[in-house]
């Protein structure tokens, strides 16, 4: 049994059942709306560029970005027969046309000529999609990477993300920043293999995922500057230690959205259905602007200094900036602060309430 629902300008049909799985005949999370729109807003961004949606489910993706994006040429595959088929029935629903394959992702990539952008967005770990992904990758091309198996990389199970991310992770308040960075290195280290270096230009965790998107420089000297940026934070890692952004890109993404250019359906935007997003890049846009790895909690804090009174976090953060430095608040966390301020400093303020 299908329903019609509609997501951006798409219409599409996706299965009736209640529970959103990975049991579902075709999967569908209207969640995962968030994570289509940047994907949108973040290409607009860039010339038209040769796609490739491997594991497409329901089509969603490959569609919107048909209606929504200039592009060169887009594919979208799924595994299973039933993904296939719908997708083939909801293109044709939205009268739009790209090529559709029903094979394994890998073999898919593998076996092309390469992509511009490649989206690997599977179920849990995109582990197996890693390799195939960053050879098929282009010169200056996009990879896009969801991560739905954010207990693993956040500390739940240390064991399984040294054996399945090569690092060890951290269970504290920045453990979706940390595991966000073990997860960057990981893609980096299989660049890194072939030459390729991979500089994340947008990435953040959500709900129950993480994503990044990286670009692709090709040669050994900046594989070298990608290597030279992996470190240990407070004891978990090796991880990324460079930026999480592209600051100009995150800016013309926030401006963009802002305008109200996505999605291009006017009914919506009248709505201001895109009120959490432009919430979500303006946060982002603040802390890409400082220069610092990791963020401040100020529970932690206030716990570890027994400071008896927290202090708000807007008083805290001007007070931060009029002692000279800079702060802001991050996505990772409400209780977080990303500033640039040494943690002396910042303790003996909280103490000075
Ligand atoms: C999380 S869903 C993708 C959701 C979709 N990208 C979206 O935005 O709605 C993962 C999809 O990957 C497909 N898949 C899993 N392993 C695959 C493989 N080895 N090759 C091709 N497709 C695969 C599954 O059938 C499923 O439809």
């Amino acid at each position: 049994m299908y329903k019609l629902v509609k997501e951006g300008s798409a219409e599409i049909f996706v299965p009736v059942e209640e529970k959103i799985s990975k049991k579902l005949p075709v999967f569908y999370n209207p969640v995962m709306k968030l994570n289509r729109d940047i994907t949108i807003l973040l290409l607009r961004q860039f010339p038209p560029l040769s796609i490739c949606d491997p594991m497409a489910a329901s089509g969603i993706r490959a569609i919107r970005l048909t209606k929504e994006l200039s592009f060169k040429s887009i594919i979208a595959n799924d595994y299973n027969k039933k993904s296939f088929l719908l997708i083939k029935k909801n293109m044709k629903l939205n009268n739009v046309k790209f090529v559709v394959k029903n094979m394994d992702a890998n073999l898919l990539l593998l076996n092309s000529n390469g992509f511009d952008f490649i989206d690997i967005d599977p179920f849990g770990t995109p582990n197996n999609f890693l390799d195939a992904a960053v050879k098929r990758i282009s010169r200056r091309g996009i990879l896009a990477v969801t991560a739905t198996d954010t207990a693993a990389l956040s500390g739940t199970y240390p064991k399984a993300t040294l054996r399945k991310y090569w690092a060890l992770p951290k269970k504290d308040a920045m453990m979706h920043e940390t595991g966000l960075r073990i997860l960057i290195r990981k893609i980096q280290l299989i660049g890194a293999q072939y030459e390729k270096a991979l500089v994340p230009i947008f990435s953040y965790s959500k709900d129950h995922y993480f994503r990044v998107f990286l670009r692709c420089d090709k040669g050994k000297s900046y594989v070298d500057e990608i290597v030279k940026m992996h470190g240990m934070l407070d004891n978990a890692g090796p991880l990324w230690l460079g930026s999480l952004w592209d600051k100009r890109l995150v800016n013309k993404m926030h401006k963009s959205c802002i305008k109200g250019s996505l999605p291009l359906n006017s009914r919506i935007k009248k709505n201001n259905k895109n009120k959490e997003l432009i919430n979500f890049l303006k946060i982002i846009k603040e802390e890409s602007k400082i220069n610092a790895v990791g963020f401040y909690d100020i529970h932690e804090i206030v716990e570890k200094e027994k400071i008896r009174e927290i202090m708000k976090k807007e008083v805290l953060m001007k007070k931060i900036k009029d002692n000279g430095f800079k702060a802001a608040e991050t996505h990772f966390s409400g209780t977080g602060i990303r500033s640039d301020i040494p943690y002396g400093r910042l303790a003996a303020i909280l103490k000075k309430g």
